[in-house]
């Protein structure tokens, strides 16, 4: 399985290596990062995405920048002022994705804890052990998110799905494509339709790449055609994943993705977020608090490198939309399926987990 994130140390470095996802599919190139900043910089620009790698790859970063204060003969005050100016650099780097905050605040948050006395090194393999269980776990949250949700999509017909919500955007698996496997895997047989993703293209580049891979059927379309493939009938249920899940159950994924809900809506078609609890913010109690990224003009002025509009155009380019909780139909988590009134159901599996009802 393809894994975007890796950690790698032994006795003379420490190094985070990100499959670069700008070369995809055409090249399969790695970049490595040796702490916050180079990170930071291959977050912003995008080596590495998708929610839950970003914050695996803030956490790994952390763990090998803390290893190379080690090197230099920091103390454990001194690594961990350093540690936390370095977490502030990385949650930084991109706003919309509350996993990235969220890991740097886990991995700084395990250096606190560590007991009084505790040595330089102690507190930098702790960060370590944080940042290694946050992938791990991401990569069980996937799995046991896709158990719940493959059985919500159809035996047959078409599942329509937005950028990449896939291995490459997390620790493994993946999440709306780790429902879309797991279907596969207990033997349903509908086709996916790939947005392309304007305008960086995850959907066409990174999706479609995914489930060739994996030979699962996909048909890549245009963002603009969705709504009129849902008219034709060909689409039977949309599942995405999300950057955000505010307590409300609004949700922050790929521009894009409100149009899709809204179609759905229009077309009494369920639209589905999966997300791991990572990805859920009770801190945020509406989408109108979340802040959407905003990314350069030249990301929809140019493709590739040759020029498509005017010199001089003035441009938007919101990297995320939200979608009211009233289109969601399910938020799809690792703890269980939740409906609406998602409030109450999201409180329920961030809180008590044990009594959530995980049927649909
Ligand atoms: O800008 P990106 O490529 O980081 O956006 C990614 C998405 O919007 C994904 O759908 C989301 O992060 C969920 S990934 C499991």
């Amino acid at each position: 399985m393809v894994k975007a994130v890796k950690y790698e140390r032994n006795d003379t470095d420490a190094k985070v290596i990100l499959l670069d996802q700008r070369a995809l599919p055409s090249r399969v190139i790695f970049v490595k990062c040796l702490g916050a900043q180079d990170t930071a910089t291959a977050i912003k620009e995008m080596v590495v995405r998708g929610a839950p790698a970003i914050g695996i790859a803030a956490a790994y970063a952390l763990a090998a920048e803390a290893w190379h204060e080690l090197q230099r003969g920091s103390s454990a005050l001194e690594l961990l002022s350093h540690l936390t100016r370095a977490g502030e650099v990385l949650i930084r780097a991109r706003p919309t994705a509350v996993n990235l905050a969220w890991a740097v605040k886990r991995v700084l948050q395990s250096a606190l804890t560590c007991p009084e006395g505790s040595s330089a090194k102690d507190v930098a393999y702790r960060m370590e052990r944080e940042a290694k269980a946050i992938d791990e776990e991401d990569l069980r949250m996937n799995r046991a998110m896709a158990d719940f949700g493959a059985k919500l999509l159809p035996d047959q017909g078409g599942v329509l799905t937005h950028c990449n919500a896939g291995a490459l955007a997390t620790g493994g698996y993946g999440t709306a494509l780790g429902v879309i496997r797991r279907a596969y895997e207990i033997g349903k047989r509908f086709k996916v339709y790939a947005d392309e993703t304007r305008p960086l293209m995850q959907g066409a580049r990174l999706t479609a790449w995914e489930l060739m891979q994996d030979g699962i059927p996909v048909v890549l379309i245009t963002d603009s055609s969705a709504a009129y493939l849902m008219q034709l009938g060909r689409i039977q249920c949309a599942i995405v994943g999300a950057d955000r899940i505010a307590a409300n159950g609004d949700v922050a994924n790929k521009i894009g993705t409100y149009a899709i809900a809204v179609s759905c809506r229009a077309h009494g078609i369920p639209f589905y977020v999966a997300a791991p609890s990572s990805t859920v913010d009770l801190n945020t109690s509406s989408g109108r608090e979340i802040v959407v990224e905003e990314r350069s003009a030249t990301e929809i002025t140019t493709f590739g490198d040759v020029r498509i509009a005017p010199e001089g155009i003035e441009v938007f380019n919101p990297a995320f939309d939200i979608t009211p909780a009233r289109y969601v139909t399910a938020i799809i988590t690792d703890k269980g399926i939740v409906g609406p009134p998602f409030d109450h159901g999201l409180r329920q599996i961030l809180g008590m987990h044990d009594t959530v009802d995980a049927e649909e």
